[in-house]
């Protein structure tokens, strides 16, 4: 059974960064507002943050603004930018333990996965978008008549991006790094719940030689800080990662300006395991595809579509497995799951849990809450789900697993792509043929085949559907932070 493991904390972070950071300086806010970031293993305040509303993104703007229109940053080498992006990425190397600790303190996620996942991922992102900065040209086109046509490719220019707390220094990763390698300049907003690592990092950034106005962090809430970043007609460009109800509210507040968004929201991915596959991997990538992070992963493998040959079989493996899961001190390095990352999050949790058992689902195993202090929740497994619970339908984000049963394909296929989302899927087979078949048929941004939750920064990913729109990662990554120019000039 899940305990919880009170080990000491091998690490106490040290806490450099608490205020804004405009124009490559530390600021209280404009107000004089703090709010307070928790320890979500402890439920303690660990430090009082400066927090940023319109006053404060007005003046990141302007510094980012600057740093764009007159600035060296876009107009230097663009080898230069990829060196200095390069250095960023030697930086955080350099305090990766610390920086893993600071991580897990403030978001509750095992300390380990941090030093093993989330920073090096961070880090293989920056030097992946680092080598791009100087690989960035249009084309010459053979147009009609006496011209010479060629295009460039130029940074859209400031780019404001709101991120979540689920991966807080990844998700910097996954922003600035296209951003800078394009040449753009930045007004971040980090989550509310998970302002510290991002904050360091700004830090970190200048040290390596960003210059000043490029990289703006305005920690705050969403609602004034993040709307102040959305409305702001300096701002040319919003990247969002979040909730697709808060996307909502950021499209209608672009729309007056046409503004340039990019959107990577959440999901109810399927993960399908036919009866042919390896049921050894398909059972730890199962484990991994729903339990990673704590359930708060975008793509999370929630919808489990076991064949039904092998269905009872199969999920007497994955209780058990959830049963052994060690669920504890994001400090303790034998922890595998740390805390929800607030009350919000756990709450939201427990009533999908209450709303499963009232719908008629069956609690195989979990399902409440582990210790008295912290949010931490059981590994959660509901069998009998059918499709139209709210639990096989609406994204949880937490360990909360849905198991639904499958025999024929085609209907497989009407069930797993019946949702508004499409963010991502698994299928495990041997079968070539049936693997691709599937692959293709699946309406999803990304399909792993034998694999669950492999990422790469050079590789794409994002939404179909409600999941969002626009790419991150890969070539597609900087497209959202480039504009298009023709030029043609006659030759006669
Ligand atoms: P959220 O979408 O409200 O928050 C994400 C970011 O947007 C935060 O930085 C927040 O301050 C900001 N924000 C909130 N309202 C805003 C507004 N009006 N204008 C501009 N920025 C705004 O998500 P929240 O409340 O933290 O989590 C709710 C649910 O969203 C989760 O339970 C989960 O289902 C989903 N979610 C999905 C994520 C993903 O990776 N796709 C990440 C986080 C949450
Ligand atoms: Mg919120």
């Amino acid at each position: 059974m899940s305990t919880v493991v009170t080990g000491r904390r091998s690490q106490t972070p040290l806490i450099r960064q608490t205020q804004l950071f405009i124009d490559g300086q530390w600021t209280p806010s404009r107000s004089g507002n703090t709010f307070t970031t928790i320890d979500p293993a402890t439920e303690e305040v660990i430090a009082q943050v400066a927090e940023g509303d319109a006053a404060d993104v007005e003046m990141a703007v302007r510094a980012a603004r600057r740093a764009f229109d007159d600035g060296p940053w876009p107009r230097m080498n663009a080898r230069e930018r990829g060196r200095i992006m390069l250095r960023l990425a030697d930086l955080i190397e350099a305090e990766i333990d610390e920086l893993a600790a600071l991580e897990a303190l403030d978001n509750g996620k095992p300390v380990r996965d941090a030093r093993t996942g989330d920073i090096p991922l961070a880090l293989d992102c920056l030097r992946y978008y680092a080598g791009w900065a100087d690989k960035i040209h249009g084309q010459t086109i053979p147009i009609n008549g006496n011209y010479f046509c060629y295009t460039r490719r130029e940074p859209v220019g400031v780019a404001g991006q709101i991120i979540p707390w689920n991966f807080p220094i990844l998700m910097v990763a996954w922003k600035w790094g296209p951003a800078l390698a394009a040449g753009c300049t930045i007004v971040m907003k980090p989550a509310e719940q998970t302002p510290l690592t991002c904050l360091r990092l700004a830090r970190l950034a200048q040290e390596a030689g960003v210059p000043d106005g490029v990289i703006n962090v305005v920690p705050g809430y969403g609602p004034t800080a993040g709307a102040a970043i959305v409305r702001h007609p300096g701002i040319d460009k919003v990247a969002f990662t979040g909730s697709g109800e808060t996307a909502q509210v950021i499209m209608r507040q672009a729309a007056d300006q046409l503004k340039r968004l990019t959107f990577e929201l959440g999901g109810k991915s399927p993960n399908i395991v036919f009866a042919d596959a390896d049921l050894d991997a398909a059972a730890a990538g199962a484990h991994v595809g729903i339990y990673l992070n704590q359930g708060q992963c975008c793509c999370a493998g929630s919808r489990l579509f076991v064949e039904d040959r092998i269905h009872d079989a199969f999920v007497e493996r994955i209780v058990a497995e959830s049963r052994s899961r060690r669920v504890g001190d994001p400090f303790d390095p034998a922890t595998q799951q740390g805390p929800q990352v607030d009350r919000a999050q756990f709450d939201k949790i427990m009533g999908y849990v209450d709303a499963g058992r009232r719908e008629g689902a069956t609690l195989a195993t979990g399902g409440g809450r582990v210790g008295e202090r912290g949010f931490f929740i059981q590994p959660t497994v509901f069998t009998n789900v059918r499709d139209e619970m709210a639990i096989a339908r609406e994204e949880i984000f937490g360990p909360v697993l849905s198991v639904l049963r499958f025999s024929d394909i085609d209907e497989l296929i009407r069930r797993a792509n019946a949702t508004s989302f499409g963010l991502a899927a698994a299928v495990w087979t041997r079968d070539v043929t049936r693997a691709h078949d599937v692959a293709r048929r699946l309406r999803a941004g990304t399909v792993w085949v034998n694999c669950y939750d492999v990422f790469d920064a050079a590789a794409p990913f994002g939404g179909f559907k409600q999941s969002g729109f626009g790419r991150e990662l890969g070539e597609r990554g900087l497209e959202p932070y480039l504009e298009h120019k023709t030029v043609t000039v006659s030759l006669a």
